[in-house]
């Protein structure tokens, strides 16, 4: 697990569509970035010390910049609002090298579904299969043609006869998804991002045609309040042990570890606080965890060398953590 930081400048902020900003960020003291696989994001922390995930949208064969897009959600906790109105072009910030939950996997077809701002990570993958020569179709749906960006990128040449674009406000480019699902050649995969309730359209058509879930692959930075993990009356108080230097820390039955160890002086970097982002992740060398999270799969949970301490817990009276 590589969590260090690395400094990149503002090299480009572009608004790309309503209410969203095109950054391209290259590495501060010049150089290459990490290479990176579409699907990948970066945690990016911004001014005022909000972390927040952001899908890498560019070319994966270029790790000269990264490029990432943010919408401005007024609802949201504010990280898009500092996104939006504190970062210029030339700024210096720091973000995490790529991590990949979204993955492309060869198959003889990939139909990939944006929703909105969702297309970040389906831009990436399109780019990548259109290179390689692979069958692929990307639906971009959004409310309106001024709130789609990429819409150049999009239209070039070599993508355009893969994408179909979808607009709420214009009826006669509707998305019929069960027509596209029904023409699918067998062993297609499908990717899909964007909000919620996108997510849930796409998941129901297509398990309605029959679509077997291990061909279907989600990228989500949000959590329904049913799944989001919450404390239960059988949480009991543990401790927790730092490997490099052996001081260990009580982690009372209602507080997270994170912010236990952060009372206590230990700083363990956080974002979602619900175990969908990975920004926490720490290594664990002794002890088992209580995983909460939905970012590590079930093999990587039954490993059980690594957990998300802003919501797991722990199933022995102590975690030895790799910190
Ligand atoms: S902060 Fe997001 S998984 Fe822990």
């Amino acid at each position: 697990m590589d969590n260090s930081l690395i400094t990149v400048r503002v090299a480009d902020r572009q608004v790309a569509a309503q209410d969203i900003v095109v950054l391209e960020l290259a590495a501060a003291q010049g150089g290459a970035l990490p290479a990176f696989a579409p699907g990948a994001h970066i945690d990016l922390h911004l001014p005022g010390g909000l972390i927040r995930q952001y899908s890498l949208a560019g070319d994966c064969a270029r790790t000269d910049r990264y490029r990432i897009a943010i919408l401005r959600e007024p609802q949201s906790r504010g990280g898009s609002v500092a996104a939006h109105e504190r970062i210029q072009r030339d700024d210096l910030l720091q973000i995490s090298p790529p991590r990949n939950r979204f993955p492309l996997v060869p198959a003889p077809g990939s139909l990939l579904l944006a929703g909105g701002i969702g297309v970040t990570p389906l831009l990436c993958m399109a780019l990548k299969l259109q290179a390689d020569g692979a069958a692929f179709h990307l639906h971009y749906s959004c409310r309106t043609r001024a709130r789609a960006a990429f819409l150049d990128a999009l239209a070039a040449p070599a993508l355009a006869a893969h994408v179909g674009l979808h607009f709420d406000d214009e009826p006669d480019t509707q998305l019929d998804l069960a027509a596209e699902l029904a023409v699918a050649q067998p062993g297609t995969q499908l990717y899909v991002c964007g909000p919620l309730g996108y997510i849930d359209y796409v998941l129901g058509q297509a398990r309605a045609a029959g679509m077997p879930e291990s061909a279907i692959h989600i990228e989500r930075f949000a959590l329904d309040d049913a799944e989001r993990p919450v404390p239960t009356e059988q949480d009991v108080a543990f401790q927790v042990q730092l490997a490099s230097t052996g001081e260990i820390f009580d982690i009372p039955a209602d507080e997270s570890i994170t912010s236990a160890l952060d009372r206590q002086g230990v700083f363990i970097p956080v974002s979602c606080e619900e175990g969908i982002c990975g920004t926490c992740l720490t290594g664990v060398v002794e002890g088992i965890p209580d995983h909460r999270d939905t970012y590590l799969t079930d093999e990587e949970h039954a490993a059980n060398d690594q957990f998300t301490p802003c919501c797991s817990r722990a199933r022995t009276p102590k975690l030895v953590l790799d910190l």
